[in-house]
């Protein structure tokens, strides 16, 4: 069955000159088709980077948005439009503007994982990639308003020992991971490098021997001589853990860390997406200009993790 549903999704790739961009979380038949599988900040780079006219985003709605805002002259399809993130709305530019009109001064530091209407009234935008060096590329005078992951945010702040304003929104996948199930699994495997990612709560992260990115997890256990892991974010990474690395073992933190918007993506939704032209993600051209200016700060800082 999935045989046939590559091959129509080969087919139609060459018809409408599609890319396939994958993230990390997706489900690994997804990934498996995939063009680029990557962290937010590969997979913003490659959209801006492509010369396909189409772009499957094989992620949720922020990441098609951002790849539109970054490639206005491409279509972008998101294979489920149901695909959201929790955290992104956990922010409204209402929100935003009375925060914003309380701190005038803060600069305003936007996770990517949130919409473009938030980007567009943000100073520069980060991933979990580059979310330190981000914020160290504010002059030390000036207040950080972080926005919308107070999760990331203070993985930020203690790295920096910097004191960040904290939006109070959070991953509900990576939140329901506790200090408890990090603790339980060290317990089973005391020998294994715990890898988290800072989505997660810091008290959960203490555990934590390496902090990264999706991509920086997956870089750092390839490159880390140890033969097993604990890892500490959304099952979808254990796909390319596994295959990339099959002399290494990779255990769960934690039980309960599916995403299910990731979960969203399917092989007959790439296919029905591209067949149809279907759930086209737009961003007004008015939001798409003013989200540029910070989504290109943060393609050009670089990495940390
Ligand atoms: P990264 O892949 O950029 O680390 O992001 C994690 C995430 O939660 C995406 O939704
Ligand atoms: Fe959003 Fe968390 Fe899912 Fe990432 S893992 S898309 S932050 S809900």
């Amino acid at each position: 069955m999935s045989e046939k549903l590559i091959a129509r999704i080969n087919e139609l790739k060459k018809q409408r000159n599609a890319v396939i961009l994958v993230h990390n979380y997706a489900p690994g038949e997804v990934q498996d088709v995939g063009d680029f599988v990557g962290d937010s900040l590969g997979l913003s780079r490659t959209a801006a980077g492509t010369d396909a006219d189409v772009i499957v985003f094989c992620g949720v709605h922020f990441m098609a948005e951002t790849a539109a805002i970054l490639a206005p002259e491409k279509t972008v399809l998101l294979p489920d439009a149901n695909a959201g993130c929790p955290m992104a709305n956990m922010v409204t530019p209402r929100q935003l503007a009375e925060m914003k009109a309380k701190n005038p001064d803060a600069v305003v530091v936007t996770y990517v994982n949130s919409s473009a209407a938030i980007k567009a009234m943000s100073d520069i935008c980060c991933t979990s990639a580059n979310a330190v060096e981000v914020v160290r590329s504010v002059p030390e005078d000036k207040p950080v308003l972080f926005v919308p992951d107070r999760n990331l945010g203070s993985y930020v702040s203690s790295v920096l020992q910097r004191e960040l304003i904290l939006w109070n929104g959070f991953c509900p996948t990576h939140e329901r991971m506790l200090p408890e199930h990090v603790y339980a699994a060290k317990q089973a495997h005391p020998d294994a490098p715990v890898v988290m990612h800072p989505e997660c709560r810091p008290a959960t992260l203490a555990y934590a021997d390496k902090v990264a990115s999706t991509t920086g997890i997956l870089r750092f256990c390839k490159e880390n001589p140890a033969k097993e892991f604990i890892i500490g974010t959304e099952n979808g990474i254990f796909h390319r853990l596994c295959k990339e690395n099959p002399e290494k073992t990779f255990y769960h933190a934690s039980d309960v860390a599916d995403c299910p918007n990731m979960k969203l993506n399917s092989l007959e939704k790439i296919v029905w997406c591209l067949e149809d032209m279907a759930s086209v993600v737009t961003v007004s051209p008015e939001i798409a200009a003013k989200a540029l200016s910070p989504i290109t700060k943060m393609l050009e800082t670089v990495i940390d993790g």
